[in-house]
């Protein structure tokens, strides 16, 4: 059977396969259910220092069988997670802990986890942040300075040169995770052309299939650009896509939208998928997938 374990320094996977932020990890027995039915580790919804205040509905169906949303971060006080964090740290997966926004947010949620749970990666998100380098790199300075396990990047579709970023930003983070939602973005029925979700005119972030292409291309820049593993999220239902982001560069996978769909027994059947298909292709390692896909070179005859 293939060996689906990933080290990532001190970090280890029993597989690749993650949750990605987002109401699939809003609460404990969701985080706990993932684990029990094979997650290789729990990524978790983000917080900030105030509960987010958002429109509902905030998810709807989208375009391309993706989802629209217009959950932004965590409505619960952060507070409320510390007790939680600390069960699923309990079962032994890696827990990663998702914070967000400001140099100050991440500055004082850091201190608090690093305090009070251990989590072994804090992920910041990126989303409300800018889309200039210096807003991140006060950001990420300011969590590394508060923490003292690794800290991941969660890369915004929308920036500007994501080669650059990336090679400028492995010099203050220890991981990408590529990519959140895209947008904003708008569907609608024609037989009944009103907005879908809570908000004014009914944007929301795309997510789902519909930016499998999007993410898949950036996770092949960011990891083509420095050398800090990457988690590829976007759009994944399946073993064999999971499997194309890992070729594409990225050591991990996150999956929300479709656990959103189907629950949280998504994490284990798609590892297992990964598993089922290296076998019959007789790949016997991650490290023998990840990165095959490569540019044509002069000389090729494909
Ligand atoms: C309803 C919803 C809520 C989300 N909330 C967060 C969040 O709190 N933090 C975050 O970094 N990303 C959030 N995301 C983005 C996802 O983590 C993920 O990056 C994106 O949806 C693409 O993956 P997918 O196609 O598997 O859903 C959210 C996505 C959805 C659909």
């Amino acid at each position: 059977m293939a060996d689906l374990t990933v080290k990532l320094g001190k970090l280890k996977f029993i597989n690749p396969v993650l949750p990605a932020a987002g109401p699939n990890v809003m609460r404990l027995e969701q985080m706990l259910e993932a684990v029990e039915r094979g997650a290789g580790g729990i990524v978790t919804k983000t917080v900030s220092r105030e509960p987010a205040v958002y429109p509902k509905p905030c998810i709807s169906k989208g375009p391309c069988d993706g989802l629209l949303n217009c959950e932004t971060w965590s409505d619960r006080p952060w507070r409320s997670y510390i007790d939680d964090y600390v069960k699923v740290k309990e079962t032994g997966v890696p827990l990663i802990c998702s914070i967000g926004y400001s140099p100050e947010d991440v500055a004082e949620l850091g201190k608090a986890l690093e305090a009070e749970v251990g989590p072994d990666v804090v992920e910041f998100s990126t989303h409300y942040v800018g889309k200039t380098l210096d807003p991140l790199k006060r950001v990420a300075e300011a969590l590394r300075g508060s923490v003292s396990c690794p800290v991941w990047m969660k890369v915004s579709p929308s920036t500007p040169n994501i080669p650059e970023m990336a090679k400028v930003m492995s010099d203050y983070v220890d991981g990408f995770v590529a990519v959140n939602s895209v947008g904003p973005a708008l569907d609608f029925d024609i037989d009944k052309p009103k907005p879908r979700l809570g908000t004014e005119d009914g944007h929301g972030w795309l997510s789902g299939p519909a930016i499998t292409g999007v993410a898949l291309y950036a996770v092949y820049q960011i990891s083509h650009s420095q050398d800090k593993p990457v988690v590829g999220v976007g759009g994944i239902r399946t073993g064999e896509d999971a499997v194309k982001f890992i070729m594409a560069g990225a050591s991990l996978v996150g999956i929300c939208s479709e656990a959103i769909r189907r629950g949280t027994g998504i994490y284990g059947k798609i590892a297992s998928e990964i598993s089922d298909w290296m076998d019959r292709k007789g790949y016997g390692s991650l490290d023998d997938i990840r990165g095959l896909y490569a540019p044509v070179e002069a000389g090729d005859s494909r």
